[in-house]
């Protein structure tokens, strides 16, 4: 009996051709999901935007917005069936070090406070709540606020 060898996770430079996979995970995992315009507005825009891609299939996905001294993470997504195999943690690793790499001081994000297991993996990688952007996403009610998380690098 021979071992089949499986090549883990790689990171890579998200590509315009990987939009309709990343759509494809994005409409199955929010409630109020990013649009193709809105990937493809990053990805124009120079944004970092990175895959994770297990043999030839993208698994999940991070948009990075970098600026003078600071970064911004847009978005951290992993598909269903490839969570809590420690993807989330990794792809945010992969990004703190692009913002390092690019000389940001320190990286923020919003999260929504009804996102229990966002902020778990924020928390636990050292973010800190900075602050709240009032009625910051949609929501079927009105709108939710953002509570604001920092991470000096
Ligand atoms: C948030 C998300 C990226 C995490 O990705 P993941 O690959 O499942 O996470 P990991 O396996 O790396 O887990 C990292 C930590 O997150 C937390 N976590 C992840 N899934 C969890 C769950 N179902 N319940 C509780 N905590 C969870 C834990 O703290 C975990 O650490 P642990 O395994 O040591 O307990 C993923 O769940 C996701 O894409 N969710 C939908 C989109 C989203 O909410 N993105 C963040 C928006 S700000």
């Amino acid at each position: 009996m021979s071992a089949v060898l499986r090549p883990g996770p790689e990171f890579e430079p998200m590509r315009e051709s990987d939009l309709r996979a990343v759509l494809e995970i994005e409409d199955s995992i929010y409630e109020f999901p990013w649009t193709l315009g809105n990937f493809r507005d990053s990805l124009r825009a120079g944004y970092a935007c990175w895959v994770i891609r297990e043999g030839r299939r993208v698994i999940g996905y991070a948009v990075l917005m970098l600026a003078a001294g600071e970064a911004h993470l847009l978005n951290l997504s992993v598909a269903v069936h490839s969570q809590r195999r420690g993807l989330g943690r990794s792809l945010l690793h992969n990004v703190v070090g692009v913002a390092r790499e690019h000389k940001a001081k320190i990286l923020f994000l919003e999260v929504r406070p009804t996102n229990e297991v966002g902020q778990r993996l924020y928390s636990a990688y050292g973010f800190r709540q900075i602050g709240v952007r009032r009625g910051y996403y949609p929501a079927h009610k009105g709108r939710e606020d953002a509570l604001v998380l920092a991470l000096d690098l």
